[in-house]
């Protein structure tokens, strides 16, 4: 049996692929590309030795997904397919809704077709909007967030939750992620944003390696220690590792669960600034810019229940955060392409 990746290529679908893989697990990978590529199948095939079944179809093709369900024998399925934007969303809204949703469909309606009855889904800590009280536990209520992007993570995880309470064979896992950042240790896969990054880390990297001259921090005047906003930053390898946890949580219980993945530790964009800088060596020029629309001053989470279900907790230090990131981005200073585009 084998799990399904869907938008396995991406940046945490890939390396959820080679820790499944070494975990055991057999992966088949869905992608189309739209944000990914496909050097990064080929690189999680080196590093394990393995070979992947990979399909360049959409998530939302009922018809291309019938296939790849006729094709291999799929037991779960984790869908991290989707566009995640923030600032995209709020220009294309239509867009974000019709893909997002509809690819979560497409995914519960075929694997009813064929009786698979697991469904890990990459959601967002962004669905809690505002917190009242921190760190961010599960039962926090969902509140307004603050882009279609989060609504659409928002709107996914009631779909399931009401699909799950139709259906008592069902079994989802809502993982509620915080900041993932960081790479694999061999350099070889890592986050690769086309286009200008809109998330701190990899903005940080191109800097580190020349590609934008200076990060523009955006808010000094938060109501926290240093004035820069705080969250919880996670190694993408421990976020990995928290879905094939999950994968098995998921084949030994029925019924939906939401599981935050976080390290339970918040820094600010100041500390995470001296941090790289600390870890590598490398000066990152900064310049303080108008705060960014919807940003919240803390976000951080509770990460007890990870533990107590799933057995999981996220060991990796930001030294490793900061290392790895500038592992993989001075190997391949343009990701997965030779030449900058
Ligand atoms: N930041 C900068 N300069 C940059 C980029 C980010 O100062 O060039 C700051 C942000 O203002 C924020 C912090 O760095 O204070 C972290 O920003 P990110 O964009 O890396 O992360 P966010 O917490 O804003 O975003 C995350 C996820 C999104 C999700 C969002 C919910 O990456 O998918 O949380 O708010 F939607």
């Amino acid at each position: 049996m084998a799990v399904l990746l869907a938008g396995g290529a991406g940046y945490i679908g890939s390396h959820t692929a080679i820790e499944m893989i070494e975990a055991g697990m057999e992966v088949v990978v869905v992608d189309n590309f739209y944000n990914s590529d496909p050097e990064a199948i080929r690189r999680v095939e080196e590093i394990t030795g393995r070979k992947i079944a990979l399909y360049e179809a959409d998530v939302a093709d009922k018809e291309a997904m019938r296939r790849v369900f006729a094709e291999q024998s799929i037991d779960t399925v984790v869908h991290f397919a989707g566009m995640k934007a923030v600032g995209e969303s709020v220009e294309k809204p239509v867009m974000y809704y019709r893909n997002n949703l509809d690819s979560t469909l497409t995914l519960l309606e075929v694997m009813k077709e064929y009786d698979c009855n697991r469904f890990i889904f990459s959601s967002s800590a962004t669905v809690y909007g505002e917190p009242d009280s921190l760190p961010l536990s599960e039962a926090a209520p969902k509140k307004s967030v603050n882009c279609p992007y989060g609504w659409t993570k928002w709107m996914i995880e009631q779909i399931l939750t009401d699909a799950v309470a139709a259906d008592d064979k069902l079994s989802v896992v809502l993982l509620r992620y915080f900041n993932p950042v960081g790479a694999h240790k061999s350099g070889r896969i890592g986050e690769d944003p086309k286009g200008i990054p809109n998330n701190l880390f990899p903005f940080i990297a191109q800097v580190a390696v020349g590609r934008r001259d200076h990060l523009n921090l955006f808010g000094n005047d938060y109501p926290t220690p240093d004035g820069t906003c705080i969250r919880d930053y996670i190694h993408v390898v421990d976020l990995a590792k928290g879905h094939v946890a999950a994968a098995r949580y998921a084949a030994e219980h029925k019924g939906c669960e939401i599981i935050n993945l976080g390290t339970g530790n918040g820094y600010s964009v100041l500390e995470m600034i001296h941090a790289f800088e600390e870890a590598t060596g490398i000066p990152i020029p900064y310049e303080i810019a108008p705060r960014r629309a919807g940003d919240l001053p803390v976000s951080y989470a509770c990460a007890d229940k990870a533990e107590k279900l799933l057995g999981w907790k996220a060991e990796l230090t930001l030294t490793d955060m900061c290392r790895d990131t500038w592992n993989w981005q001075s190997k391949n200073p343009n990701g997965y392409r030779e030449e900058e585009v």
